[in-house]
């Protein structure tokens, strides 16, 4: 199964701002006990690197993404430190193209038809609608991507409360968010919690999706 395939399956790829890199490993653990064994870690802390490198060499069960990327360089060092996706809030065509270029999937962001275009025309199989909410919601999102022959992955804005409805949209191929595993709770070490969100989140993607 490639990654895009292995995204698809697991339905929701928690986004996660850590840190402290040696809470990595314990947080890999709990999402994946939780049923999620996946995890976006963002560029936006420090630790976020060291927290990508400690999953790829320590929890191999947990597929490791990087998320916030917003140029080369740091897709570079993402992939060195063993990602194994590459996310981004926007859409940069040196990023796309560095990461086709190295066979290595990346997700850009997209809004507009226009940008999905360029994503599309560069090579994309698969953009990030961010901020889904925001923008339109699902709404939005069944109104442009009818006519893309990309898959989809909504974020921002999304939870429990609104899980179902964009997973039973057949071009949702994930969705994305923080609220399975937040900066606090893995501050505070909140590993049951954690687990427990990922738990209930997996009932709601079993309830759309046969598995
Ligand atoms: C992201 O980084 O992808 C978004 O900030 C996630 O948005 P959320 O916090 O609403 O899930």
């Amino acid at each position: 199964m490639n990654i895009l395939e292995q995204l698809e399956k697991i339905a929701v790829i928690p986004v996660i701002a850590i840190e402290d890199a040696s809470d990595a490993v314990p947080l890999a653990s709990a999402l994946t006990k939780g049923g999620l064994a996946c995890a976006e870690i963002t560029f936006r802390t420090k630790a976020g690197r060291d927290a990508i490198k400690n999953i790829a060499d320590n929890y191999k069960d947990c597929l490791v993404g990087a998320g916030t990327i917003l140029t080369v360089d740091q897709a570079r060092d993402a992939h060195d430190a063993g990602a194994k996706f590459i996310v981004s809030p926007g859409l940069n065509l040196d990023v796309l193209k560095w990461c086709n270029e190295n066979n290595i999937l990346h997700i850009p962001g997209c809004v507009t038809p226009t940008e999905m275009t360029l994503a599309f025309n560069n090579g994309a199989k698969i953009v990030k609608i961010f901020p889904a909410e925001s923008i339109g919601g699902l709404k939005y999102i069944k109104s442009v991507a009818s006519v893309f022959p990309l898959k989809f992955m909504p974020t921002g804005g999304i939870s429990e409360s609104n899980l179902e409805e964009y997973l039973t949209y057949e071009k949702v191929c994930a969705c994305g968010g923080t609220w399975l595993a937040k900066k606090d709770m893995i501050a505070n070490k909140e590993w049951d919690k954690i687990e427990d969100n990922c738990k209930r989140a997996v009932n709601i993607i079993n309830k759309c999706r046969k598995v």
